[in-house]
């Protein structure tokens, strides 16, 4: 099967999941925590957990499709409140929990799919052993994602930020979150430390992949075809890679901390790929999913292991 025709399967089996547990909430709170779960999204970290499983024990993807949407409500979780943190108004081409409804409602729905997440893991079919650990891993990867995001939010408010302090930041906000992915999936279908440690390493080299191309689509994609407001990292004075190398160039980004026009973007990217930032930010990207492939290459071969490969390429190859 095509790394596509896979997503798209997997994509429509949580869904489904999604629309039974979700599909029908009345109270206002209810309906506010299904909101961004509902409006779609790629659902690309619970074919991180089935793939991982998969590629331990075939056919064990079928067990551990709670945890696989658990991995998704910790991440709907993580968009609510970072929408509120960004000052973002849309999200999967919707309006973001926090416009729709309020800041304590978005704070609180957040809440409900984080706690949901844990609900939904410890109902996965495996021993409980293997239970306990994956949601211990996941309840550190939530740490994880909250000192990433805090990294986040105080660079904003400096300007002598490295790109080893970046690529921290990232491999906690992201990073943590794609490892866990894979690492509990292989710690539900049984696979041993080893197999789990590179696993883990795959998600969290390619994780953090996938954020720098997230930091490339902010500026070069549409809303239409993002579902997201375009520069918001430009607006807010996120110090992302490309803030870094465009600095390293003589080029200042913080000119730009302001709402900005379709024609000031495209007179921005201009300038970025002149200077040839826009390659060297893809050159990292590219650089950490050859290691991730390096790590998780002594895993026995696999239909699963090879579309666990193809989805690094995709994380840095989609998008704009
Ligand atoms: C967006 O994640 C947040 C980041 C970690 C960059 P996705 O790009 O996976 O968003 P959805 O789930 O498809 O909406
Ligand atoms: C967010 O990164 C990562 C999270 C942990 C939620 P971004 O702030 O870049 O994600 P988007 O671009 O809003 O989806
Ligand atoms: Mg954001
Ligand atoms: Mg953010
Ligand atoms: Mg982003």
């Amino acid at each position: 099967m095509d790394l596509m025709e896979y997503l798209d399967s997997t994509q429509k089996q949580v869904d489904r999941m999604i629309d039974r547990f979700f599909g029908d909430e009345f109270l206002e709170l209810g309906k506010a925590s299904a909101h961004l779960l509902l409006a779609g999204g790629k659902r690309l970290r619970p074919a991180v957990v089935m793939l991982a499983a998969d590629a331990v024990k075939r056919g064990s993807s079928d067990e551990v499709m709670p945890a696989a949407l658990a991995l998704e409500l910790t991440h709907s979780f993580t968009l609510i409140h970072d929408d509120i943190m960004d000052s973002d108004a849309f999200r999967r081409g919707v309006p973001t929990v926090h416009t729709k409804w309020d800041e304590p409602t978005a704070i609180l729905a957040g809440d409900v799919l984080y706690a949901r997440a844990f609900e939904f893991i410890s109902i996965a079919e495996a021993s409980d052993n293997a239970k306990v650990r994956a949601i211990s891993m996941l309840a550190a990867a939530c740490v994880e994602i909250c000192n990433g995001q805090h990294m986040d939010m105080s660079f904003e408010k400096r300007n002598d930020v490295t790109v080893g302090e970046y690529l921290e930041m990232v491999s906690k906000k992201t990073g943590a979150l794609y490892a866990a992915s894979a690492g509990i999936g292989s710690i539900l279908a049984g696979g041993n430390a080893v197999k789990t440690h590179a696993l883990y390493h795959y998600g969290l080299y390619t994780g953090m992949a996938f954020q720098i191309q997230d930091d490339l689509i902010d500026i070069m994609t549409t809303p239409e075809k993002s579902g997201k407001d375009r520069a918001s990292d430009i607006r807010e004075g996120k110090q992302t890679l490309i803030t870094l190398k465009a600095k390293e160039k003589g080029l200042d980004l913080s000119e730009y901390r302001r709402e900005l026009t379709d024609k000031e973007i495209d007179e921005l990217i201009e300038r970025l790929a002149s200077l040839g930032v826009i390659r060297e930010v893809r050159d990292t990207a590219l650089e950490l999913v050859e290691k991730g492939k390096e790590i998780v290459s002594i895993l026995p071969d696999s239909e699963a292991k090879r579309l666990l490969i193809d989805i690094g390429d995709y994380f840095v190859t989609r998008g704009y």
